[in-house]
């Protein structure tokens, strides 16, 4: 594939107090954010080491505020819905009018990204193949964009970079088991990791036997601050690639 595939997405703003209600400019942020990382144009990918510098890759990807609603009526893109609930968690009850959220856009033709109030959390993602109505991800309000109310070390927008990557089917870089070494992120080009680095790590972070580069932590898929993070390799943008001609074709021009 060499065109950019543009996303459709529907922001499901979904609010308790006047201040999750977040406003039109940080949900442009967090599209601002989106568009340079998904198309390696964010202005700190220059600090990947030197040893990575062949492996970032541009994922030719695009996203924009839906312009249609799913019954052909013009929309920006925003649904805002007040709620009763204070808090939510990850059981999916944001995604259902019903249970105090908002519900799906058809998941075919949208991406569905809800922003409200977690615990514990910063977002979670439904993986390709699942139920309509739940797909898409969910990004705290405090983690999403760079502005309003998002707050530091997770205010450069790139919790939804994280979850966008899971929806595109991309597992986290240390293979999901811990602190093991025999867990996979099913990528070839990034190093064998052992359990997940957070905050800002400094450059080689060593583990599983992956001297002398170690791990790969700058990639979207670890667990480190915002600030830290600026790379897809080749390989996870094939899988990306393979997401989108395969569960996820609907998307495709
Ligand atoms: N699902 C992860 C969590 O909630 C998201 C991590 C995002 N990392 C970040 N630097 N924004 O813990
Ligand atoms: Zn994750
Ligand atoms: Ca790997």
């Amino acid at each position: 594939r060499d065109e950019v595939v543009t996303i459709p997405v529907v922001v499901h703003v979904v609010y308790q107090t006047p201040e999750q209600n977040v406003a039109r400019e940080q949900i442009d942020s967090q599209f601002e954010r989106l568009n340079q990382d998904f198309r390696r144009a964010n202005p700190d990918v220059g600090k990947v080491p030197e040893v990575w510098r062949d492996l970032v890759a541009d994922a030719r990807i695009e996203f924009k505020l839906a312009d249609t609603d799913p019954q052909g009526r013009p929309t920006d893109g925003v649904i805002r819905r007040e709620t009763t609930r204070p808090v939510f968690d990850t059981d999916d009850s944001v995604k259902f009018s019903a249970q105090g959220g908002s519900d799906a856009w058809p998941a075919d033709r949208y991406l569905n990204m809800w922003v409200c109030n977690m615990e514990g959390v910063l977002g979670y993602a439904q993986f390709p193949g699942g139920p309509a109505e739940t797909d898409g991800v969910v990004i705290l309000h405090q983690a999403f964009g760079q502005t309003g109310t998002a707050a530091a070390p997770y205010d450069l927008g790139r919790t939804a970079v994280h979850e966008v990557g899971h929806w595109l089917n991309l597992r986290h870089i240390w293979g999901d088991d811990e602190s093991g070494c025999s867990g996979s992120d099913f990528v070839d080009d990034t190093p064998n990791q052992g359990g997940a680095n957070r905050g800002t790590p400094t450059f080689p972070t060593v583990s599983c036997g992956n001297a002398p580069n170690g791990d790969m932590f700058m990639n979207y898929m670890d667990y480190v601050d915002d600030a830290a993070m600026y790379m897809f390799t080749k390989g996870q943008v094939e899988r990306m690639d393979a997401a989108l001609a395969g569960p996820r074709s609907s998307f495709l021009p």
